[in-house]
């Protein structure tokens, strides 16, 4: 798998492609890889001549207090999974090439000051710019996107109308262990019976799915039901629970469809989410 760590070398393997008439797709990670990576990678394979998956622990999406340091890297088992996907290349710069003193940075207001932007104050603005980056270094014509950071697909979709990027952004579905489990980068800081209990999640949001599929639309009554069974699990801590537009990331009060169900819950010092969606 070919690992590239300079834009100017990138640009002059896209701007090739490009010439030949190749469609690109562009699949953003931070690395350490796994099956909801995969997916992505997968999909965009099927869709496009030629993928890129770039891997970079950004660090402008990390307050000081978060885990940017101990971010788990593993760059040639990454290469391994993009090889065995069908990626054409690994795009894994070091940061004095992404940010080389930069003093630019792209903001947004509202949608990024809700849900996790109320914990993370800067993380959407890091997230904004480094993805902005690289749609200007890729220039790919889709960028595959997970639902597992569903408020991140919402706001990197709302960046690509606000700032006129010509790039189709693609959603795509959470994967989870068989245990329910959504997959995450993260999952590897869990001890054992911290495993066990980050398990909680998704059995709550199964919950709130079931009440709501028997007809209740009191958004209330959903969350209070999802947040009583994660409070049965001692090692858990919520961040926050929340029902919300899907569009527009506004709180409402009666379950009206689109609507995302968020949370973000710590198992001990460990931050998770999940969440779902219901169209
Ligand atoms: P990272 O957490 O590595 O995730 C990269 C992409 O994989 C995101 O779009 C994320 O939603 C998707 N993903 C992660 N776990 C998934 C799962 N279990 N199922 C489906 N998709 C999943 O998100 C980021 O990196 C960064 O913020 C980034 C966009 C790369 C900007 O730095």
């Amino acid at each position: 798998m070919r690992i590239i760590k300079k834009i100017d070398e990138l640009r002059m393997i896209i701007k090739d492609w490009k010439r030949n008439g190749y469609t690109v797709g562009l699949v953003p990670t931070m690395g350490y890889l796994h099956e909801g990576h995969k997916s992505l990678i997968e999909r965009a394979v099927k869709e496009n001549d030629r993928v890129v998956v770039s891997d970079f622990v950004n660090p402008t999406q990390f307050a000081p207090n978060e885990d940017f340091e101990s971010y788990p890297r593993d760059i040639n088992a990454d290469a391994a999974l993009c090889e065995s996907a069908g990626a054409s290349l690994v795009f894994n710069p070091d940061a004095d090439e992404m940010y080389d003193s930069a003093l630019t940075f792209v903001d947004m207001n509202k949608i990024t000051k809700v849900l996790c932007g109320k914990t993370r104050p800067i993380h959407f603005s890091g997230v904004c710019t480094v993805v902005s980056k690289l749609f200007n270094i890729v220039t790919p014509d889709r960028a595959y996107f997970g639902q597992k950071d569903a408020q991140q697909l919402c706001v990197i979709k709302k960046m690509v109308k606000d700032l006129n990027f010509d790039i189709e952004i693609v959603g795509c579905p959470i994967i989870r262990e068989s245990d329910g489990l959504a997959k995450s980068s993260r999952n590897t800081y869990l001890n054992p019976q911290e495993r066990q209990a980050a398990l909680c999640l998704s059995r709550s949001l199964e919950i709130g799915k079931k009440i709501i599929t028997s007809g209740e639309r009191n958004v209330k009554t959903v969350t209070d039901a999802i947040r009583a069974e994660i409070d049965r699990e001692p090692l858990a801590e919520i961040d926050y629970i929340e029902m919300v537009d899907w569009n527009t990331l506004e709180p409402i009060e009666a379950v009206r469809k689109p609507i995302l169900c968020a949370m973000a819950v710590y198992i001990g010092k460990t931050r998770l989410i999940d969440n779902f969606i219901m169209e």
